[in-house]
């Protein structure tokens, strides 16, 4: 197999668009398409506001964008041109049909491995960057077989680990790369792109199966973490321990480690919950109940850590929220990206609404748009539908602001529902002399906990103390 010289890749979203601006900067001899159906999206990156939020992205797309990098929405010819072709298109929860709620919605996948059958000619190399269901690549290599043109190819597995908010640092320096497959010479082609810059200590290759799993259970263990420290956060609060202390003190053992030991009002974002589910559904499938049991209560302590902010407002503002003002600090999912797909906040704000407080939001990357977007989808009901009841709920209890302090002018309460930096330099002074009091702050990630913010007049509550 010659070396890759040109790359395709499918579906230009937080995966795709970032991973692909790496390569096309590490690899100018490489040409690389990011193509997409939807065209919104690509005219973005091909504008000067990007679809997505990352620190260091700019750089990094302007550096290769018009050289060797594209992103356009003639799908067809970039695959027919590519030697190798990645997948990256969402693969969201089913909420359909046969294991609606948790199995992985592989329509999107399946639409572009047809795609490729069709319109290739010759050799390529087709690579699984998607997060995909193990044994996800038989079905792919089935499809690829009914091929148009006698065209041939090879799948690979190449599961991506980058978190949003640091997805140009862990790109620049992963911990790893896993590249699963079977026909040595195609995983050394991908190794090969890789190795213009990721040292081939860190290139780990696999066989396909354990590369496709490898990606669900990496995110399964981190969801554990979290759900395990947030689990012992709620006994913190009935027994006058500090979760930052334990977390702190157990870190510390070398077995355990540090990191991501922080517990808060719940994780989010469009991995987590998706690919336990979707592990859960496996081990279902593959009749495991006890396993499936294990993992899925990893979501529900989740569920469970978002409820109990609520109640815990709700019972601290002396059992009512009816009418009254909360200013809400973040809507994104964690600090430093403008996704909010399982965004904690949606969720809190929804059982506030249901209080009928009155929200005033502000999230420093986040648009009107999508708040109001997230609202209404998180009131559909079985029918993919809101009420008029809802519809009104939330617009008559929902306003925006273009600040925190404005966010809170007038208000009862601070929910600090992300960790953005910028909160934590708010003015405090300006902010307590607005609100009515007693000023209660519950905040969601203890952002503002070395603040001493009860020094200055606050009721300050955060998670786990
Ligand atoms: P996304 O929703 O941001 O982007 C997917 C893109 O694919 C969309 O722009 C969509 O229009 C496009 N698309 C869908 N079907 C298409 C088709 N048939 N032809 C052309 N384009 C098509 O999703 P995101 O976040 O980039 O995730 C992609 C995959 O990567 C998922 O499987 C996800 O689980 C995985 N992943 C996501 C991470 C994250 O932090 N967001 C991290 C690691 C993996």
């Amino acid at each position: 197999i010659p070396p890759v010289s040109k790359i395709c890749c499918i579906g230009a979203g937080y995966v795709g668009g970032p991973t692909m601006a790496m390569i096309a900067h590490k690899c100018p001899h490489i040409d690389v398409k990011v193509v997409d159906i939807n065209a919104d999206r690509i005219a973005q990156w091909n504008s000067d506001r990007l679809p997505i939020y990352e620190p260091g992205l700019d750089e990094i797309v302007q550096s290769s964008r018009g050289k060797n990098l594209t992103f356009t929405t003639e799908i067809d010819q970039a695959i027919r041109a590519a030697d190798m072709v990645f997948i990256s298109v969402n693969t969201p929860t089913k909420t359909f049909g046969v294991g609606a709620g948790r199995a992985a919605n592989l329509e999107f996948v399946e639409k572009c491995a047809r795609r490729i059958a069709e319109v290739s000619e010759g050799h390529k190399i087709v690579v699984e960057k998607s997060t995909l269901p193990v044994r996800t690549a038989e079905a792919v290599k089935r499809i690829l077989s009914n091929t148009a043109n006698n065209a041939s190819f090879d799948v690979l597995s190449n599961p991506e680990f980058l978190a949003e908010g640091t997805a140009i640092e862990d790109l620049l320096e992963p911990d790893r790369v896993l590249i699963g497959g079977e026909r040595p010479e195609s995983i050394e082609a991908l190794v090969e792109i890789y190795a213009n810059w990721v040292p081939r200590a860190r290139l780990l290759t696999t066989n396909l199966w354990s590369s496709e799993l490898s990606k669900l259970t990496a995110n399964a263990f981190l969801a554990q973490r979290v759900s395990s420290i947030n689990a012992i956060s709620a006994l913190c609060e009935a027994t006058g321990a500090d979760v930052d202390e334990v977390a702190a003190a157990i870190g510390t053992d070398s077995r355990i480690g540090p990191k991501f030991l922080k517990s808060s009002v719940g994780f989010g974002g469009s991995c987590f919950q998706k690919d336990i589910l979707n592990l859960v559904y496996l081990c279902q499938y593959f009749g495991l109940p006890e396993v499936a049991d294990y993992w899925e209560q990893v979501v529900r302590m989740n569920d469970y850590q978002k409820e109990r902010f609520v109640t815990r407002m709700v019972r601290t503002m002396f059992n009512t929220v009816s009418d009254k003002k909360i200013g809400i600090w973040g809507f994104a999912f964690k600090k430093d990206t403008n996704d909010t797909r399982e965004s904690a906040s949606i969720y809190v704000c929804r059982d506030l609404l249901l209080e009928k407080a009155r929200l005033c939001i502000y999230d420093p990357q986040v648009s009107e748009h999508q708040i109001l977007n997230d609202l209404e989808y998180v009131f559909t009901e079985g029918d993919n539908k809101i009420s008029e009841a809802k519809r009104e709920l939330i617009e008559q209890h929902v306003t925006f602001a273009s600040s925190a302090q404005e966010a809170s002018s007038d208000s009862h309460a601070i929910a600090v529902l992300t960790e953005w930096d910028e909160f934590a330099d708010a003015n405090f002074d300006a902010i307590y002399a607005s609100m009515k009091k007693p000023a209660f702050v519950f905040d969601g990630r203890n952002r503002l906990k070395d603040l001493d913010l009860k020094a200055k007049g606050f009721e300050y509550h955060g998670i786990g103390f």
